[in-house]
C-alpha cells in the first residue's frame, strides 16, 4: 500500500496554523504541527481533527512540541520566529530568528534526513540561507517561500484594476522578499495580452509599488501581526507541486551559484518544483535594467547573510 505523505509545519502560529488547515482540507498529507508552546499546537491539531467530519477529510493531524513526532516527513515547512518588537532593530530580529531557525533545522533534519525544507520565517532569503547551511542538505532540497505570495499580490491588484478574473493574469516577481523585490511587467500578461498594452505606465507603477509594499499594507491594517491567508496559500501551492511531482514553474527563493550571474545567494527566481524539490532554475532573459535590479536585490540579501554567519557558526 502506498505510504501517505507527511508534512511537518514548525511554528503553529498564524501562518503555520492556517497552512495546516489548508493542507488537511486538500487531503494530500498527514500534518504534524510543532511549536515551542507545548499545548497550543495540540489544540490546533485537535480543532482541525474535529473539523474533518464536516469537511470530509481523513488527513491525520498531530500537534506537539516533541520533534520525534516529525520523523520521516517528506516536506518540512518552517514558520517559527518572532515578530519585530519595540526597540528591536531589523538586525536584532534577524539574529533572533536565525538562531530559532538554526535550532529547529537541526532538530528536523536529524529525524527527516530526506525531507525538503520550505522556509517562511523572515527576513526570508537570509533565513533560508541559515536553514541551508545548518541542514547540510543539497541546494535542491532547501527553498524559501516569497515569490508565489508577491506574485499573487501583483496578480490580485491587476485583476482589481482591470476588473478581470485573477485566473487570467500571469506574472513573475523575482528578487528578495522585501523592498528590493523585482516584479517583471515584461513577463506579465492578461489572457496572453501584454500588460503594457492594457495599462498606462503611471497606473502600472502605482500597482508595482503597492506590490512591493504588500506585506506592510496588511500589517498596517491588522495592527497586531502580519498576513497569513495568502502566505499559507502560497506555501500549499509549493507543497502540492512537490508532493504531486507537478513540475510546476513557480518563483521561489533558491540558491543561485552562477544563474543570472549571481554567486552563492538565495534569491527569488523561477524554478521547476517536483518530487526532488527544485529540479531546475529557469534562466529567463532579462533586460540590463532588470538584471541590475536583481543584482541590487541579491546584494541586499548578501549583506544580511553576512550578519548571520556568526549565528550559523556559533
Ligand atoms: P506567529 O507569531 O503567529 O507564529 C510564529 C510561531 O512560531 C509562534 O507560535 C511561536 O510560538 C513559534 N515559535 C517561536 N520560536 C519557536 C521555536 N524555537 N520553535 C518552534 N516554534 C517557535 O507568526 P506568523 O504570522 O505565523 O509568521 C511566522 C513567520 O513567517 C514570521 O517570521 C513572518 O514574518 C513570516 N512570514 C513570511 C512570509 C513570507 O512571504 N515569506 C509571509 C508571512 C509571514
Ligand atoms: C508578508 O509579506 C510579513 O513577509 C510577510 O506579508
Amino acid at each position: 500500500m502506498r505510504k501517505r505523505n507527511k508534512v511537518t509545519i514548525i511554528g503553529a502560529g498564524h501562518v503555520g496554523g492556517t497552512a495546516a488547515q489548508r493542507l488537511a482540507e486538500k487531503e494530500i498529507a498527514d500534518v504534524v504541527l510543532i511549536d515551542i508552546a507545548a499545548d497550543m499546537p495540540k489544540g490546533k491539531a485537535l480543532d482541525l481533527s474535529e473539523t474533518a467530519p464536516i469537511y470530509g477529510y481523513d488527513s491525520l493531524l498531530t500537534g506537539s512540541d516533541d520533534y520525534e513526532t516529525t520523523a520521516g516527513s517528506d516536506v518540512v515547512v518552517i514558520t517559527s520566529g518572532i515578530p519585530r518588537k519595540p526597540g528591536m532593530s531589523r538586525g536584532d530580529l534577524l539574529r533572533v530568528n536565525a538562531k530559532i531557525v538554526k535550532e529547529v533545522t537541526q532538530a528536523v533534519v536529524k529525524r527527516s534526513p530526506e525531507s525538503i525544507l520550505i522556509v517562511v520565517s523572515n527576513p526570508l532569503d537570509a533565513i533560508t540561507y541559515v536553514a541551508y547551511r545548518t541542514s547540510g542538505f543539497p541546494k535542491e532540497r532547501v527553498m524559501g517561500m516569497a515569490g508565489v505570495l508577491d506574485s499573487a499580490r501583483f496578480r490580485s491588484f491587476l485583476a482589481m484594476e482591470l476588473k478581470v478574473s485573477v485566473e487570467n493574469i500571469q506574472t513573475l516577481v523575482l528578487g528578495g522578499h522585501g523592498d528590493s523585490m523585482v516584479p517583471l511587467p515584461r513577463y506579465t500578461t492578461v489572457a496572453g495580452i501584454p500588460i503594457m498594452d492594457l495599462l498606462s505606465k503611471e497606473k502600472l507603477d502605482t500597482i508595482l509599488q503597492r506590490t512591493r509594499d504588500g506585506g506592510a499594507e496588511i500589517v498596517k491594517l491588522l495592527k497586531t501581526g502580519s498576513a497569513y491567508f495568502a502566505p499559507s496559500a502560497a506555501i500549499i501551492e509549493m507543497v502540492e507541486a512537490i508532493l504531486k511531482d507537478k513540475k510546476k514553474i513557480l518563483p521561489c527563493s533558491a540558491l543561485c551559484q552562477s544563474e543570472y550571474k549571481l554567486e552563492d545567494v538565495f534569491i527569488g527566481v523561477p524554478v521547476k518544483l517536483g518530487k526532488d524539490g527544485i529540479e531546475e532554475i529557469l534562466e529567463i532573459e532579462l533586460t540590463a535594467d532588470e538584471s541590475r535590479s536583481l543584482l541590487r536585490s541579491a546584494n541586499a540579501v548578501k549583506a544580511l547573510c553576512k550578519e548571520v554567519d556568526t549565528v550559523i557558526s556559533s
